[in-house]
């Protein structure tokens, strides 16, 4: 469905602000980059992933941001899966003729086994649950090829290890406030799944989770980008309790939340 001005309508706009997950209430206030380390952690892990030339699948490609980022890398294919209908309509519509957007959980994506040679995802992982985040790895590990590369960009814990309770905490509160089932893990539990899953690491990164703060979304949004997110706010006082209760709760645990990204690679066939 489209709205007034042309676009693709954002998900979950039938829901009340106060109800909506907080990517989403994020997205009507005019945020278009919604992952924790922002902009520069995406460049960093793409530029490890090594995309040039490349068949590429991204898993919850959201609003299309990343998936216009790689297609100027010049790939020989794209494809991107999402289980929401709306962000599929918003990214098939960045991509145009230059790939395929579908509707699909990434769990069980139902596209060919080893038809890509990098998979990307961002700020997915987190919102699963254990189980939910293994079914997703495997599903990358089943779809790279020999030798493939899987690029991640998560919500990571700090320090590793981390307090059990802290963790606990804090896992609880994110969900209160995002109003999704948030499940940051440490650098040495992300590692962990991939390993379990068969990949080895390549690369890790790390950049602040900065989300909200005024000069991350000055590079991430641009100039007119933040007047338009600050324009929206002001007006819409639902919009202004979500996104201050967000921001003071990324405030209160930023010494524990970090942006992390990793590549991992699926082995490729013995000699
Ligand atoms: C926080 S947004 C991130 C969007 C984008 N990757 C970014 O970083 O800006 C989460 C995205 O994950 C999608 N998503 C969540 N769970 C999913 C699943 N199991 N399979 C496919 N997409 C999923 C949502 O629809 C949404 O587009």
């Amino acid at each position: 469905m489209k709205t007034s001005n042309g676009e693709s309508r954002l998900p979950q706009s039938d829901r009340a602000t106060s109800v909506a997950a907080g990517h989403w209430v994020l997205a009507r206030a005019g945020k278009r980059v919604l992952r924790p380390g922002g902009l520069k952690l995406t460049n960093r892990m793409l530029e490890a992933a090594d995309l040039s030339g490349k068949k590429v699948l991204e898993f919850a490609p959201g609003l299309g941001r990343t998936a216009a980022i790689m297609l100027d890398k010049g790939l020989a294919s794209y494809t991107g899966v999402d289980e929401d209908p709306d962000a599929v309509a918003r990214v098939q519509a960045v991509v145009g003729s230059r790939g395929t957007v579908v509707t699909a959980q990434a769990q069980s994506t139902g596209l060919e086994s080893e038809s890509a040679e990098v998979v990307v995802g961002e700020a997915m992982l987190t919102m699963q649950g254990d189980k939910g985040k293994r079914a997703i790895i495997s599903e990358a590990f089943r779809l790279l090829e020999p030798g493939g590369r899987y690029a991640i960009h998560e919500l990571g814990l700090t320090p590793d290890p981390i307090d059990t309770e802290l963790a606990d905490q804090l896992r609880q509160r994110l969900a209160r406030t995002i109003r999704v089932n948030a499940r940051p893990l440490t650098r040495t539990e992300w590692c962990e799944l991939l390993e379990q899953a068969g990949f080895s690491i390549e690369w890790v990164g790390f950049e602040p989770m900065a989300l909200l703060s005024m000069r991350r979304n000055i590079a991430d949004e641009g100039l007119s980008g933040v007047i338009r997110i600050l324009r929206n706010v002001a007006r819409d006082k639902d919009l202004r309790h979500r996104v201050l209760e967000m921001r003071a709760l990324f405030k209160e645990y930023s010494e524990n939340l970090t942006g992390i990204a990793i590549v991992a690679r699926k082995p490729t066939l013995e000699p």
